[in-house]
């Protein structure tokens, strides 16, 4: 995909998949949507998806998986201690990562929840170069805290700089002396980084971050869930490694970490997710938290099926030809915007593209929620699904007042191999038809609003009339039926 070049025609992401099965979706008419929207308190987690023309919600546990991923799934060796699948999947990622200890677990957030509780004590402090929600909800849990130590440029939306997800290695060290290294539980580095738009992270800033960490004695956890896209990134823009396979760069930036943690619901395809930890008597001290909160040590809460895929969706991680094609994807839907002057992160990053609704919506206030407003907007104006990754994704503070998110987005998902461009164009249309009608967007406020993790469950009202009034608008150019 990365490298084929069209003759007459303008430059376009294009597919080296063929699609072999489909799903058929639905356009719900507009009114239809609004009634949907309404019932699902104003919260697209609470959208079912049949009432979802495209659902750009996450890639997590939603790509489509390859033949070869399917066939594998057929040799799934079910056994409740010692499946011969978790040995294909463990060697693996020994192969891939050069780690051979590997705890499994069934998603991300498990893998999290097994290192905060086995690392952070009250008071601790986990430095990140950005959090991410379920990450950060486990240590604040056990009494810890986090620091986000991302460099300034990576919280501006627009700009040319290939790695925004890099940490700044000045505020690391000072950070690590202020807090007292003996207080810093791990130092995790996100490769890339989710909230803040997919960007990613450069290898030359990982070594020198992990170098910091090894001078103070300090743990390196490294969280793959979006390694793919970053590896892409690191072969197109670090000009120093752009002679190195993508197999000998993900062995360089494993060799740097202590302990690697994914979710296999986005690295490999599938729906899982593991630890690799280096260290042999680290490994044991961690293991019994597995039986207790996953399952046994051989499937770690996985179907074993999904195991044997994910063994197959592991080394499609490391095939330029297919995992270019979520970032090749971002890149045109985001210029495609950028050009029409909708305020988009830029440059695109992986996972999705980024809708910076501190722009779009500059007249709802924050704490009305704009990024949560957008997307409500987007799915009424096109049936489209994103995910509001704003104030409304974070947590109060402990005074119940309000954490104004440093970033007020709405992504855009691109779930590898599943949309085609023409659909990508049909977002491109919708997102430039709600951007010239964005004053006719309001702001949304809490009905029922739970402590922790409140943008999964929370239901929400807007603040007047303005769905309705946009609904209008928008059967006024497209009719009832679209
Ligand atoms: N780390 C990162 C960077 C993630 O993006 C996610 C999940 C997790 C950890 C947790 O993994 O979902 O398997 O428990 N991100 C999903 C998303 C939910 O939609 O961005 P999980």
């Amino acid at each position: 995909m990365a490298n084929i070049k069209f003759y007459k025609h303008e430059q376009i992401p294009l597919e080296m998949h063929k699609v072999k099965i489909v799903q058929e979706l639905k356009l719900l008419p507009v009114d239809e949507r609004l009634k949907k929207m309404t019932e699902a308190g104003f919260n697209t987690f609470q959208l079912h998806n049949g009432d979802i023309f495209l659902d750009m919600l996450t890639d997590s546990g939603v790509n489509a998986m390859s033949d070869n991923m399917q066939s594998a799934m057929l040799r799934a060796d079910d056994a409740y201690a010692g499946s011969e699948t978790f040995y294909r999947m463990k060697d693996k990622l020994t192969e891939i990562f050069g780690i051979k200890n590997c705890l499994p677990a069934h998603q991300g957030r498990a893998c999290e929840n097994i290192l905060a509780t086995r690392f952070v004590k009250p008071g601790n402090c986990v430095i990140m170069n950005y959090h991410f929600t379920t990450a950060k909800a486990h240590i604040t849990r056990l009494g810890g805290h986090v620091e986000e130590l991302v460099k300034d440029e990576g919280l501006v939306s627009k700009s040319d700089l290939p790695f925004k997800g890099n940490i700044d290695l000045k505020k690391l060290e000072k950070c690590i002396k202020d807090e007292g290294k003996e207080n810093v539980s791990y130092i995790r580095l996100e490769s890339g980084t989710n909230l803040i738009g997919g960007q990613p992270i450069s290898y030359e800033n990982m070594k020198e971050a992990t170098k910091i960490a090894k001078k103070y004695g300090i743990l390196t956890v490294l969280d793959a869930s979006l390694l793919q896209d970053n590896l892409y990134f690191i072969k197109e823009r670090e000009e120093k490694l752009k002679d190195k396979s993508v197999r000998e760069i993900t062995r360089m930036i494993a060799d740097l970490f202590d302990i690697i943690y994914f979710s296999a619901r986005k690295f490999g395809f599938a729906r899982g997710g593991a630890i690799l930890v280096r260290d042999d008597d680290l490994f044991h001290s961690m293991e019994d938290l597995i039986p207790m909160f996953e399952g046994f040590l051989t499937y770690g809460g996985m179907s074993v099926k999904e195991m044997e895929a994910m063994t197959v969706g592991f080394d499609e991680s490391m095939d330029m030809n297919i995992i270019s094609q979520g970032p090749q994807f971002i890149e045109y839907c985001v210029k495609k915007l950028d050009e029409y002057g909708v305020p988009v992160i830029t440059p695109g990053g992986g996972l999705g593209a980024h809708l910076d609704a501190s722009v779009i919506c500059s007249h709802i206030p924050q704490e009305e929620y704009p990024a949560g407003a957008l997307v409500c907007a987007l799915y009424l104006c096109g049936g489209i699904r994103g995910m509001e990754r704003g104030t409304l994704s974070e947590e109060r503070n402990a005074d119940g007042s309000e954490r104004f998110a440093s970033m007020e987005l709405v992504r855009l998902a691109f779930p590898r191999r599943v949309f085609t461009l023409s659909q990508t164009e049909y977002v491109i249309d919708r997102v430039k038809w709600l951007y010239d009608h964005r004053d006719m967007i309001g702001g949304l406020k809490f009905v029922h609003e739970p402590k922790t993790l409140r943008f999964f469950t929370g239901i929400l009202e807007p603040t007047s009339d303005w769905p309705q009034k946009l609904v209008e608008a928008y059967k006024k150019d497209f009719g009832e039926d679209n």
